[in-house]
Parts: structure tokens; C-alpha cells; sequence
């Protein structure tokens, strides 16, 4: 079967895509707003960008009713944000925190996480997620207008904080975190040690 997606519908390209990015990592992001109001909110749209500096984008998109999404005016307002690993402890209070809260109701709250003074940033960090990595916003960079228009939000990590239950040798282990996914859907996946393998990097052509 073959898509032309511009012929197709926004929410028909979304449930396309979303079915063939995936699994995608789920950043579960706290922030705060200009006046000091907490806000938690789970982004599948999340990549690793780099390293030099270590840099990470997440993607909240256009809202057909409210426009930009609390964490992006956060973002744009402080520049500051912690992004957490969910785990499958995290679910279900993950997703209650993507429900459409209104900016004054802080999901810490809502969906029942617990804060943690964070070292860098302002924002607190959530102390039931293992990984939590603090970044400083370096550029929004808007894709298109209206509902499910990206905005990419860049950053750069300044301050990683790690549990020391999931480090092996002094670093994060994934066969411990066994980090959880979005798939299409309202699908999701976790990360089992046992679906695992490892590849050495070729070293011949
Ligand atoms: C697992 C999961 C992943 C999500 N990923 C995204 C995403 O990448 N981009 C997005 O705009 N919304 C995403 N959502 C929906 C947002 O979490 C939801 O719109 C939330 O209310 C936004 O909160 P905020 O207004 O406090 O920023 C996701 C929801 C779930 C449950």
C-alpha cells in the first residue's frame, strides 16, 4: 500500500507515523512556569541529539485547543527542564499526567510523583524515575502552525542524575532500567533484558 501523505489528513499522517517511529523513548518532562507552578508531562517524541555538547530534543506539538502545550511555554519562559526515564512502576501515573490539566494544576500533584530539589535547574526532579537528566533550553525551533505542528525543543544536558540501583561499573545499565516505550496507538512497550543482544561495531569493510 502506498501513503501520499499530502492528500491525507494531520491526524491520519500522526496515526501513520506514530505506528512506524516506534518504540520511541518516553521523556517524562518537569517544568516550571513563570510564576514558579509545577508541570509534568510525558514526550515520545524525543531524541538523543549529541554529545558535544550533550544535547536532547523533545517535540510537544501544536494543540487543537490551547495552542502551545504548558511545557513548551514553560520551556520558552524558564529555558530549564528536567527530563526523566519512565519505568513500569511510572505507567500508569505517566500517562494520568498526560491528561489536559490546566496550567495551574501541577501533575506532581495530580498524578501522585514525588519532588526532589534538582542541582542545576530550578525545576524539581521526580523521584521515582531512576535517570534524571537537567537541561537548559538552547533553541525552539517551530515546524509548521496549528494542531500537531511540531515545535522542536533543543537542549543541552547539564547535570545527570542516576540511581545507584541501575549502574554497572559506574554506569547506567539499561538491563536495569528496562526503560518503557510508545508505540502506535495507545500502545507501549518495556525494555526487557531478555530481548536484548549485542553487536560488536564493524571493524573491517
Ligand atoms: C506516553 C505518551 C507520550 C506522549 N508524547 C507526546 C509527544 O511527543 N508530543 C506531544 O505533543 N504530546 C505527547 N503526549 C501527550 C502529552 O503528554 C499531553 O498533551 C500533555 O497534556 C501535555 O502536557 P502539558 O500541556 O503540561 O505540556 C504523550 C502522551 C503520552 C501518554
Amino acid at each position: 500500500m502506498e501513503f501520499a501523505l499530502e492528500t491525507m489528513e494531520t491526524t491520519e499522517c500522526y496515526r501513520l507515523l506514530t505506528r512506524l517511529v516506534a518504540p520511541r523513548p518516553i521523556a517524562f518532562v518537569s517544568s516550571l512556569d513563570a510564576a514558579g507552578r509545577g508541570n509534568l508531562a510525558p514526550f515520545s517524541f524525543f531524541m538523543l541529539g549529541g554529545a558535544a555538547p550533550p544535547s536532547v530534543v523533545i517535540c510537544p506539538l501544536g494543540d487543537r485547543r490551547r495552542g502551545d502545550k504548558d511545557t513548551l511555554r514553560n520551556i520558552e519562559s524558564t529555558g530549564e527542564y528536567v527530563i526523566h526515564v519512565v519505568t513500569e512502576a511510572m505507567v500508569a501515573r505517566v500517562n494520568q499526567a498526560s491528561f489536559d490539566y490546566p496550567p495551574e494544576v501541577d501533575e506532581f500533584d495530580a498524578a501522585g510523583f514525588t519532588r526532589v530539589p534538582s542541582v542545576r535547574v530550578r525545576p524539581p526532579r521526580v523521584a521515582e524515575s531512576p535517570v534524571a537528566m537537567e537541561c537548559r533550553r538552547f533553541q525552539v525551533v517551530r515546524h509548521g502552525s496549528g494542531p500537531m505542528a511540531s515545535n522542536y525543543i533543543i537542549g543541552e544536558v547539564v547535570h545527570v542524575h542516576v540511581d545507584d540501583a541501575v549502574l554497572t561499573d559506574g554506569l547506567p545499565d539499561t538491563h536495569l532500567i528496562q526503560p518503557a516505550a510508545r508505540l502506535g496507538a495507545n500502545d507501549w512497550s518495556i525494555t526487557r533484558a531478555a530481548m536484548h543482544f549485542s553487536l560488536a561495531r564493524p571493524t573491517a569493510p
